[in-house]
Parts: structure tokens; C-alpha cells; sequence
């Protein structure tokens, strides 16, 4: 590597360009790449100005808050010539020369196409500048020293790299693209090194986490009772929950809600590309499986226990089982959601304490929040009855009681 590699280069700014400079298709093909890149979900603070920053995110090495990405000339990308916006996208380095933390996904972004990267920098460039300067980020030593992101680039940027396939259809690549492009969806899905890379080969897709919650395992590592198929995949992905799994929610709802801007074709062939991940062995009736958990979990008789006695009282009215097909839509089914079949109770415990109130799509309703009418215990106790009644023949939890008090602590920053 050279000098050059290391130290990089300021770009030479330029003077803000004219909205009127890019044409109208352009800006409209760049607005919807922005939905699929989530950027405006990072690049916004709490009840802030769209793409103006200053969203913290926590990461195992300290708060990142995002930058102002309007195009004011000061303090934003106003001054930013496409090369300069290229260069972060690709990697990772502002137009001054200095280095990005990887917080800002630019190990998956550097996968998308010129083209895409026109159309994206036409659209940032014709929003309405806003001038702000969020707070800047202040790791603690040694990753205040952003200069060394250029070793942990050299280590890790090119594990990232997406490569069309000759063998594979058209639908597929382009589904490929999408999901390891802009979609950076392998940001939330692979777990993390010590270095906080995304880990590779087997762990590719093979469970993450996200703002404290666990974001599951979309190969083969799947704990989804019912294995995911095409239809399904574009089901959740498309409407916000899947017949035979469940709603998205937590920080998976605003991705689903970013992916309305985006055609069928576009979710058929990112559905397509993740069903290959986990296929569907040729001989399973996925339908037949699902009714099986229903069967078996299906509530008969008058609850005893502590647990199930929360249950009926809080949930059931809502999550009834075993009372006729109306098992889903704004009764998720709580048999076939993965999230009691995970290896922990983290999501299921996040849900019940903070609810749903932000829902991916408006008809699929809200939850309520249970975290000021049930003390610790009592989560527990619940949490472990519904382990044992919707997830039969998985193991029991173990210490319910501290991850509850672990995730009370930790709310979701919004
Ligand atoms: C997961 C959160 C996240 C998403 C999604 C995200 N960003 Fe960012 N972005 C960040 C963070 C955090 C930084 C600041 C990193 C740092 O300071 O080292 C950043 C920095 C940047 C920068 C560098 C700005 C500068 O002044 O140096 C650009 C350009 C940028 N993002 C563009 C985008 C675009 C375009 C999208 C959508 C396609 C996007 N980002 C999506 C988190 C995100
Ligand atoms: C910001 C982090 C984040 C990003 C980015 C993200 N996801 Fe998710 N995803 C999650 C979380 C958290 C859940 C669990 C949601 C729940 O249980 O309500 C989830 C759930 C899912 C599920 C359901 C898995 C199961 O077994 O229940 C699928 C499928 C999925 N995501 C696909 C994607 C795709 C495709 C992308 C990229 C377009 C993506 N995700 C991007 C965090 C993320
Ligand atoms: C007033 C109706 C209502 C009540 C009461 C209710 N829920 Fe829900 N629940 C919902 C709705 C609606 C959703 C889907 C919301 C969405 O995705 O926007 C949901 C989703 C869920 C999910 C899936 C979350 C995910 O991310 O996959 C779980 C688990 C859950 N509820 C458990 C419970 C438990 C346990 C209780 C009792 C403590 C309960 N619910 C009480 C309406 C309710």
C-alpha cells in the first residue's frame, strides 16, 4: 500500500450544485436507492431534520453519531463533488481525508454500481440543505484514532465484496445485489468479530444484533420453526408480516417500511436470493407444519401456573391459539414467531416490556407496553411459560429473570 492508502487525500470542494443540475428521473430512481439504504433512519436524530444527524448509535466500542448528510456547504455534503461522495460510499473515507467508522455500513454500500451511486448522489444533492452540526463522535483510545481504520480496512473492506454469479438467474443477482448493496441488510444478520467485522463463510446471515435486540439468522442457523420459502420472505418483507412466522418490528420495522418504495420485482428477487441462503427441502409442506405447532401449542383448558395465568389475562385476547383460523394478520401467532424459538429470550422480553408503537405498516396495528404493569418476576414467569407452551420441545431459558432486569435497563433508543 502505498502513502497514499494510508493517509488519503482531501478531495477539493465544490461549490454547492443547483438542484435543477440533475435531471427529474434521476433524482427520483436516487430517492428510492436512499429508501433501500436506510440512510435517512441513521442520518435523522430524535425528532431532527431528515438526513441533518446527529443519531446516536451505540456500538461495542462507544456512541457514533451520524453526520449531516443535506447539502449545506458547512455542515453537510454540500461541498462534496460525486467523486468525493463515491469515495465514503466505497471506502469509507469523508471527502477531508479522514476516515469513517464502520458504523456508517460503506462495507456494504461500496457494493453498489456507478449508476446507483449517480442516481443516489443526484437525490441527496437536491434536498433542501439544513445547517447543523451534530455532536461530534469521541471514541475512546484507541478508536478515537481513526487513521487506523485503515488497517482494519485492509484486514476486513474486502470480505464485503459481492460478485455476480454466472450460475445463478438474473432474479437472483439482482436480488444479490440488492441485499448486499445498499440493503447492507448482513449489517444487523452477521454476527460481529472482536474487531466488530462482520464475520465470514458459515456466520454469513447467520444472526446479529441490532439496538439491543437480536436480529436472527437468515441461513441455515435459522431458529424459525417453519422454514422460510420464497413466498414467505416476500411476504414479510413486502407487507410487514408472513403467514407462517410473524410481524417485523423493533429495528426490522423500519426497514420494511423504507422497502415500500421499492417494486415486487425488487422484493420477489431479494426473497429470491435469501431463499437460497436456507432452501426449503423439496418434500415439506410448509402450511402442514405450520398448523402442527399450531395444534401442539393450542391452549386447552383453564390456565394454572403463574405464567399462564398472565397470559390469558394480558395476552390472550389478542394472541388466542387453538380458536378457529384466526391465527394471524393482527393476531400474530405466537407458535410460529422465531423469536420464541431462539437460542435467548431477548426479543420476546423487548416486546413485552416496550410493545409496538411504531408498527411497520399501519394496518398491522400496535401492541401495548407492559414494562409499568409487570414487575421482573412476573415477566419472567410469563416468558417461560410461553417458552414451554409456543415452543415445545426447545430447552428452557435460563436465567429469565436477569435478562429481564438487563433489558429493563437498556431501554431502545428511538
Ligand atoms: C446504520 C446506520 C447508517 C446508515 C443506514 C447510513 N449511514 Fe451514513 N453514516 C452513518 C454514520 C454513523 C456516519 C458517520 C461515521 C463516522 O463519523 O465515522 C455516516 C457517514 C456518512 C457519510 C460521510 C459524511 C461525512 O461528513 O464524512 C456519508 C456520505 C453517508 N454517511 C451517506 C449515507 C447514505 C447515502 C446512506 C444511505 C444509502 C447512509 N449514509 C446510510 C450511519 C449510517
Ligand atoms: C437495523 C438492523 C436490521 C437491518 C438493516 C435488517 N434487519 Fe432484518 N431483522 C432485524 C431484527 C431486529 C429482526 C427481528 C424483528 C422481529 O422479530 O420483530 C429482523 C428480522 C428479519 C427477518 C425475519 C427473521 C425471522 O426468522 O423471524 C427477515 C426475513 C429479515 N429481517 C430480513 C432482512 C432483510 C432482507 C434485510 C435487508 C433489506 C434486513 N432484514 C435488514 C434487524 C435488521
Ligand atoms: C391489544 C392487542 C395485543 C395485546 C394485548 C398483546 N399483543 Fe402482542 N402483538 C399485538 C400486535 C397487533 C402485534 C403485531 C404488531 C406489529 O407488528 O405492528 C403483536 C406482536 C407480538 C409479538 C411478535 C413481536 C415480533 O417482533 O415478532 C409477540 C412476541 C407478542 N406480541 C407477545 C405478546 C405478549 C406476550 C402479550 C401479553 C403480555 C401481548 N403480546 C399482548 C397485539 C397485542
Amino acid at each position: 500500500l502505498g502513502a497514499s492508502a494510508w493517509a488519503p487525500l482531501p478531495i477539493a470542494p465544490i461549490a454547492p450544485p443547483l438542484a435543477s443540475a440533475f435531471a427529474p428521473e434521476l433524482v427520483a430512481r436516487g430517492k428510492l436507492l436512499a429508501s433501500l439504504g436506510n440512510c435517512a433512519v441513521c442520518h435523522t436524530a430524535r425528532n431532527g431534520v431528515p438526513n441533518a444527524g446527529g443519531k446516536q448509535l451505540e456500538t461495542p466500542f462507544g456512541t457514533v453519531y451520524s453526520t449531516n448528510i443535506t447539502p449545506d456547504a458547512q455542515t453537510g455534503i454540500g461541498s462534496w463533488s460525486l467523486e468525493a461522495f463515491v469515495r465514503a460510499m466505497r471506502e469509507g473515507i469523508s471527502r477531508d481525508g479522514h476516515r469513517l467508522y464502520p458504523a456508517f455500513p460503506y462495507t456494504s454500500f461500496r457494493n453498489t454500481s456507478d449508476d446507483d451511486l449517480k442516481a443516489l448522489y443526484a437525490y441527496l444533492m437536491s434536498q433542501t440543505p439544513v445547517r447543523f452540526r451534530p455532536p461530534e463522535t469521541k471514541l475512546p483510545f484507541p478508536f478515537s484514532a481513526r487513521p487506523l481504520m485503515a488497517a482494519w480496512n485492509g484486514l476486513f473492506l474486502g470480505r464485503n465484496t459481492f460478485v455476480a454469479s454466472a450460475t445463478q438467474s438474473a432474479q437472483w443477482n439482482r436480488g444479490a445485489y440488492l441485499v448486499n448493496g445498499l440493503g447492507h441488510c448482513s449489517a444487523c444478520h452477521t454476527p460481529r468479530n472482536a474487531f466488530g467485522a462482520e464475520k465470514t463463510g458459515a456466520a454469513f446471515m447467520g444472526g446479529g444484533s441490532a439496538e439491543g435486540w437480536e436480529a436472527p439468522a437468515l441461513s441455515s442457523l435459522s431458529n424459525s420453526p417453519v422454514p422460510w420459502s420464497e413466498d414467505e420472505l416476500f411476504s414479510y418483507l413486502r407487507f410487514g408480516h408472513a403467514p407462517l412466522h410473524g410481524v417485523a418490528a423493533g429495528p426490522m420495522a423500519p426497514v420494511v417500511a423504507d422497502l415500500a418504495a421499492l417494486p415486487d420485482s425488487d422484493i420477489r428477487a431479494m426473497a429470491n436470493y435469501l431463499a437460497s441462503l436456507n432452501p426449503v427441502e423439496a418434500n415439506v409442506d410448509t402450511a402442514a407444519m405450520a398448523r402442527q405447532y399450531e395444534h401442539a401449542s393450542a391452549i386447552t383448558g383453564t390456565p394454572s401456573g403463574v405464567g399462564a395465568r398472565l397470559f390469558d389475562g394480558a395476552c390472550a385476547a389478542c394472541h388466542h391459539t387453538g380458536s378457529g383460523p384466526q391465527l394471524f394478520g393482527a393476531h400474530p401467532s405466537l407458535a410460529l414467531n422465531t423469536n420464541l424459538h431462539s437460542a435467548t429470550p431477548d426479543n420476546l422480553i423487548r416486546v413485552i416490556l416496550d410493545g409496538i408503537g411504531s408498527p411497520a405498516r399501519p394496518e398491522l396495528g400496535t401492541m401495548p407496553a407492559y414494562r409499568d404493569s409487570f414487575n421482573d418476576a412476573q415477566v419472567a414467569e410469563l416468558v417461560t411459560y410461553l417458552r414451554q407452551q409456543f415452543a415445545g420441545g426447545k430447552p428452557a431459558w435460563q436465567d429469565v429473570a436477569a435478562s429481564v432486569a438487563r433489558i429493563r435497563a437498556t431501554p431502545v433508543a428511538e
